[in-house]
């Protein structure tokens, strides 16, 4: 049997950067400063020109950008936050975490994204922001998410911790909102090599306070205006995202024809993915019946997958008396038939070519 494809091998999807980042943390080690130095103000003002926004505060995760962007936005205690039904765990996390309520509305069923008409569906007079998610790095509606947050004069805080440069006509997720909050998780687009995130903004005051938030609540040394959080960004962290970011548009481009790869080659009886010029693919997801089958046949034949997610935010032990007594169909659906094919900077062609060919023929095409 020809070598395994993982689903997921970040030591090759880092290796091409080796030298680099052993010489970054050689930096950082000789440097001496080692929270909040060069390497994150570096990567605050690069990532923040990247997206287009005014300005970037690192911090220490892709919820702890959610939390503290919320928390920054001065959101009444006990309003309502919208989010989709089958979004990652870290958005309702967030939200809780923020002393807010989450309430969720069901994604479309080919975009597996809020939409603008599900979004209204979620209004009522508690509803003080919405959440649109990029999933699986395809950005959501947002012209038409923010017509309807303006009229209702909700905040948006953007979750785009699986599109790193996804875009609408050229405009950057995280800069249709008020908050676009980023996750540098290592298998990410844009991956650290540990925990990471960052927020990006354009209000100045707001920008402050963040800078404030993250650091126990203080502007300047040992004076606290806020309650707030140890959430840095870790310079070391900072320094290998400086070292990769120059090439995110290169792992773009790599996954993006993998994606293309995909949508030509696999037999019509799977549901592909739509796709839109400014998606950036985190994921590859495609619905499939007989899922689980599948996807046993697939590792049978040396290829491994993921489910994105197999356990929809409703069915989670930790928030069922959130969301008891409701039903959300779409989320259900995708989480019964949702299988994630191999996509990422390591994976090559020829690989992507023999996932192609054992899916059909498992789909006996
Ligand atoms: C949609 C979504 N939101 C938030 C997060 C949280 O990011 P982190 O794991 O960096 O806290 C993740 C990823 O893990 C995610 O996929």
């Amino acid at each position: 049997m020809p070598p395994m494809i993982p689903y997921e091998d970040l030591k090759g999807v880092n290796a091409p950067f080796e030298v680099a980042l052993r010489a970054s943390f050689g930096q950082t080690l000789g440097s001496g400063w080692y929270i909040l130095g060069g390497q994150v103000q570096a990567f605050e003002g690069a990532f923040a020109a990247f997206c287009g926004a005014r300005y970037c505060v690192g911090v220490a995760s892709g919820l702890d950008a959610l939390t503290l962007g919320l928390r920054a936005l001065e959101l009444p205690s006990g309003g309502e936050v919208i989010i989709p039904s089958n979004s990652y765990v870290a958005s309702i996390v967030a939200v809780i975490q923020a002393g807010l309520i989450p309430v969720m509305v069901e994604p479309d069923s080919r975009t597996y994204n809020m939409t603008a008409a599900s979004l209204a569906q979620g209004i009522t007079s508690r509803t003080v922001a919405i959440m649109p998610v990029h999933l699986y790095g395809k950005p959501c509606p947002m012209i038409e998410i923010m017509k309807i947050a303006s009229q209702a004069g909700l905040k948006v805080i953007e979750d785009c911790a699986q599109a790193h440069g996804a875009h609408i006509e050229g405009q950057r997720v995280g800069t249709f909102g008020h908050i676009g909050a980023y996750s540098f998780y290592p298998t990410k687009n844009l991956g650290a090599l540990g925990d990471a995130g960052a927020i990006i903004l354009n209000d100045a005051a707001l920008f402050d306070k963040l800078k404030a938030l993250r650091n126990y609540g203080s502007e300047k040394k040992y004076h606290n205006l806020y309650v707030g959080y140890n959430s840095r960004l870790d310079e070391i962290q900072a320094g290998f995202l400086n070292v990769k970011l120059p090439f995110l548009d290169k792992i773009t481009a790599h996954k993006r024809a993998i994606a293309a790869r995909y949508d030509a080659g696999l037999d019509l009886r799977v549901v592909k993915p739509q796709i839109s010029e400014g998606d950036v693919f985190h994921i590859y997801p495609i619905m499939v019946e007989r899922r689980d089958d599948l996807r046993a046949y697939l590792l049978d034949n040396g290829v491994g997958t993921e489910v994105h997610y197999p356990v929809p935010p409703q069915k989670q032990v930790a928030f069922l008396s959130l969301f008891s007594g409701q039903e959300y169909p779409v989320a259900a659906y995708l989480a019964s038939h949702e299988l994630s094919l191999p996509i990422s900077y390591a994976h090559s062609f020829d690989q992507i070519d023999r996932v192609i060919a054992l899916v059909n023929k498992f789909l006996g095409v």
